[in-house]
């Protein structure tokens, strides 16, 4: 039995992970911890909260009195973070807070603790922007353009200096843009569904042409749980869907499945400092612990698109920030 310490659990890539690793992972026992910010949401545990191998508890990545106060684990995985590049260029002091003082919280607490593993959750959005040609390898210079993207790399940076200088046995992955089930509605793929689902425009962001390289959740959370059981500490490991697309496209195929035109597209003015493009060589974690992605983007986009059609309460919860009272009135009281 391995004891995993979870962080971020609540959020959309946590929680997503948590049931993959109850299905999945029979070895596991999951301590499930979230600050609950506005992006963390117990209703995306909700199916699994009852699990005997699952304990929810409600902490921040910054505090080491509420560390200290867990049961000693084995291994640990971090999920929590600021993750919205909008929400940083709009303030970034909560960024700095979590993603870079959060990770240098969690890695004196792996090292009080001597866990076996830490793995740090991170993005390809560390390396900054591409042009028309190449990808981003493990190897290539970090160069973040956004507050949010700058804190996360600061985070792999402290990552990294932890296992040279004190051995502690830490792994980076930086995965692409994912989708899926429980994303929060901020995010582009469900803010653009639910937009649609409640007849409201789409707001493309400048002239539509800048790429992402989208992957599933589900691939990712198997990536991970991979790296947990056989990556090999002080290495980075890059994750990515190996689908290129551009805003406009990924728009056309959202609308399509909403049957929706062109018309409900609303141009908008672009984002500051927008990375053109993200696209990721994950060679290493294919050749070295045999991972590759799985499922296919039309296949994956049509079955969350249907997700949230199915799922509607949950995502007018969130918009309307009913979710926001989820905790005290489902698990506080307990
Ligand atoms: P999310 O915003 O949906 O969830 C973040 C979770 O962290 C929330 O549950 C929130 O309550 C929790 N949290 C925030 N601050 C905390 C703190 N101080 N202490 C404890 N919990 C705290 O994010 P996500 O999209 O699930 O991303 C998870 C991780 O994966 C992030 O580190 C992000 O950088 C990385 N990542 C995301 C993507 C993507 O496409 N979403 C891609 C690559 C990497
Ligand atoms: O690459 C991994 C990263 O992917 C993660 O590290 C981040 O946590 C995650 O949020 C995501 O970052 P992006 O900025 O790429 O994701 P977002 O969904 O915000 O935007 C995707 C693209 O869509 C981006 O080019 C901006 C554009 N966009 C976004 C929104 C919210 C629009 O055109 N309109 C919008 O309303």
């Amino acid at each position: 039995m391995t004891r995993l310490l979870v962080t971020g659990a609540a959020g959309f890539i946590g929680s997503n992970f948590v049931r993959r690793a109850l299905e999945t992972a029979p070895h596991l026992r999951l301590i499930a911890y979230d600050a609950l910010t506005y992006a963390g949401n117990l209703a995306n545990l909700s199916d699994v909260l009852s699990d005997e191998r699952l304990t929810f508890v409600r902490g921040d990545i910054c505090d080491s009195d509420q560390l200290d106060a867990l049961p000693q684990v084995d291994a640990i995985i971090n999920f929590a973070a600021e993750s919205h590049v909008d929400r940083s260029i709009m303030g970034s002091a909560e960024f700095v807070r979590t993603n870079i003082q959060g990770v240098h919280t969690l890695l004196e607490y792996a090292r009080r603790t001597n866990v076996s593993r830490l793995v740090q959750v991170s993005t390809d959005e560390v390396y900054g922007s591409l042009g028309s040609t190449g990808k981003f390898t493990e190897e290539s210079p970090l160069a973040p353009n956004s507050p949010y993207s700058a804190s996360k790399a600061a985070g792999d940076l402290l990552a990294r200096a932890y296992h040279e200088t004190h051995k502690t046995p830490v792994i980076v992955t930086r995965c692409s843009n994912n989708y899926g089930p429980y994303q929060f509605p901020e995010k582009v793929i469900p803010l653009f569904i639910t937009n649609r689902l409640q007849d409201l425009k789409v707001p493309l962001y400048g002239d539509g042409l800048n790429v992402r390289d989208w992957i599933h959740v589900q691939d990712h959370c198997d990536a991970l749980l991979l790296v947990l059981d056989k990556g090999a500490p002080g290495v980075v490991y890059n994750i990515g869907g190996g689908c290129e697309i551009t805003n406009l496209e990924l728009t056309r195929e959202i609308l399509r499945r909403l049957d929706s035109d062109e018309s409900c597209i609303e141009r908008v003015t672009d984002r500051p400092a927008h990375d053109r493009r993200y696209a990721v060589d994950f060679s290493r974690i294919s050749s070295q612990l045999g991972w590759q992605p799985e499922i296919d983007f039309a296949e994956g986009l049509s079955a969350t698109v249907d997700w949230y059609r199915r799922n509607e309460a949950w995502w007018r919860a969130v918009k309307d920030g009913q979710y926001l009272e989820y905790y005290n009135k489902q698990y506080a009281q307990r």
